[in-house]
């Protein structure tokens, strides 16, 4: 009995500390289920490795799903990757270690295990990549895959192997994968899941580093890469990609092929409140007209893709920090209410071929909103990190490769 085989292979009872941070930690619910079903071993495996093969067979299919249809389909793949979480044995204090590296934030895995739920991401992503595998399959018998920042349960590629291998549509000779992540608890969840799901046959291997610093022997024909947050902050997306294009082959692609990060003045009740009163979800196909409209556009501050990374000059400013420049943008003149509108930033994800991730279809590429960027107007309190301009100014954005990643503004 699984319940049986938790109390034997962890050694602990409910009482013991490493037991009751996890219980503290909402996997509680999941061990509590685990418990009551009195599942065998095998039954929790198959009910793991079916949720997975269910949300993908749903995202993949060309007939359009219902919302509340996929959100079901994914919690369950939640519910299930969870609870191999839960047998993964971390300590506390590896399931909520959380800091800020000299690339950007590296997540806990108590914290990272939700990005397997995110429907539309994931759906953008799985999409894309499965077009970009059979392209590549057609002209070589196999292909290496990197995926680094892959988090606990590397959501963008498990879901879509089981599928493979449950539909057999390619196999562990066609498909080597390279998973990397720098958190060890991410490393044990991982292991664990691959274990659960049975793809070793596809993994070639597991690797606990920073990306940005990984060097891997195999030259690579895809690279999969999610390590951002909304308005391109936080995470070290940039500085990853950056450091692993050099690894793709010649005719290697990245994954996702672009990313528009973008800028636009808006009023925030009608972009962030009004926008979304009468519809069920946010996301791009859900937009309202009007408060589109209302947006005042700046344009594309940055793209990010295989050639653009190829090309990308760093600049070191005399303490050491390292910034990319950016777009340069002139401020519209004839806008009469700039002074009430505040800057957000937006990323539009393209994939591949026609796949993407739009505004508001994720966490990822919800516009985010800028706090210290003024135009025409004065915060009360003015503070050196505050960005204070006039209608028909320039501004030169830059962005920078620090722990804390994300856009500069400076006047020209
Ligand atoms: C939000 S989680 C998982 C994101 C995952 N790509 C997905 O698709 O859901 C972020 C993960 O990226 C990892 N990470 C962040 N920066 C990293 C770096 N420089 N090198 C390796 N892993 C990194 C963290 O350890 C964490 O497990």
């Amino acid at each position: 009995m699984e319940a049986q085989h938790l109390q034997v292979t962890s050694g602990l009872s409910f009482a013991e500390p490493e037991v009751d941070a996890l219980l503290k930690h909402s996997v509680r619910t999941q061990l509590e289920s685990l418990l009551t079903q009195k599942l065998t071993v095998e039954q929790r495996v198959q009910q793991l490795q079916q949720s997975f093969v269910d949300a993908t067979t749903l995202v993949l299919s060309d007939t359009e799903t219902q919302h509340q249809v996929l959100v079901k389909a994914f919690d369950a793949m939640y519910d299930q990757a969870v609870q191999s979480m839960a047998l993964a044995g971390l300590s506390q204090a590896l399931l909520t270690r959380q800091y800020v590296s000299a690339s950007g934030l590296i997540m806990s895995p108590h914290n990272c295990k939700h990005t397997i739920k995110d429907v539309y991401r994931i759906k953008g992503y799985a999409r894309g990549i499965d077009q970009a595998i059979q392209s590549k399959l057609k002209h070589v018998s196999s292909i290496t895959v990197l995926y680094p920042a892959c988090g606990p349960f590397a959501p963008l590629l498990l879901p879509l192997l089981s599928y493979y291998k449950d539909s057999q549509k390619f196999t562990g000779q066609q498909i080597q994968v390279i998973l990397a992540d720098v958190h060890p608890g991410a490393i044990l969840a991982l292991t664990q899941l691959v274990k659960d799901l049975q793809l070793d046959e596809y993994i070639l291997c597991i690797e606990e580093v920073d990306a940005t610093e990984y060097k891997p022997k195999e030259s690579i024909d895809l690279l999969v890469l999610e390590a951002m947050q909304h308005g391109f902050t936080k995470e070290g997306q940039l500085s990853i990609a950056k450091h692993l294009v050099q690894f793709l082959k010649i005719d290697g692609w990245m994954i996702p092929q672009n990313i528009s990060v973008r800028g636009m003045m808006v009023i925030g009740e009608t972009e962030f409140n009004q926008q979304w009163k009468e519809v069920e979800y946010s996301h791009s196909l859900n937009t309202d007209t009007d408060a589109q409209r209302d947006r005042v556009e700046l344009g594309e501050l940055m793209s990010i893709n295989k050639s653009t990374l190829l090309n990308m000059q760093e600049l070191e400013l005399q303490d050491g920090v390292k910034v990319i420049q950016a777009s340069q943008v002139t401020l519209p003149v004839d806008v009469d209410d700039m002074d009430k509108r505040i800057l957000a930033v937006y990323a539009h994800i393209d994939t591949f071929a026609q796949e993407g991730v739009g505004q508001y279809d994720s966490g990822i590429t919800h516009p985010r909103p800028d706090m210290t960027f003024y135009i025409d107007t004065k915060p009360r309190d003015v503070e050196h990190t505050h960005f204070v301009a006039n209608s028909g100014d320039t501004v030169q954005f830059y962005y920078q490769l620090t722990g804390l990643p994300g856009f500069v503004p400076v006047k020209v």
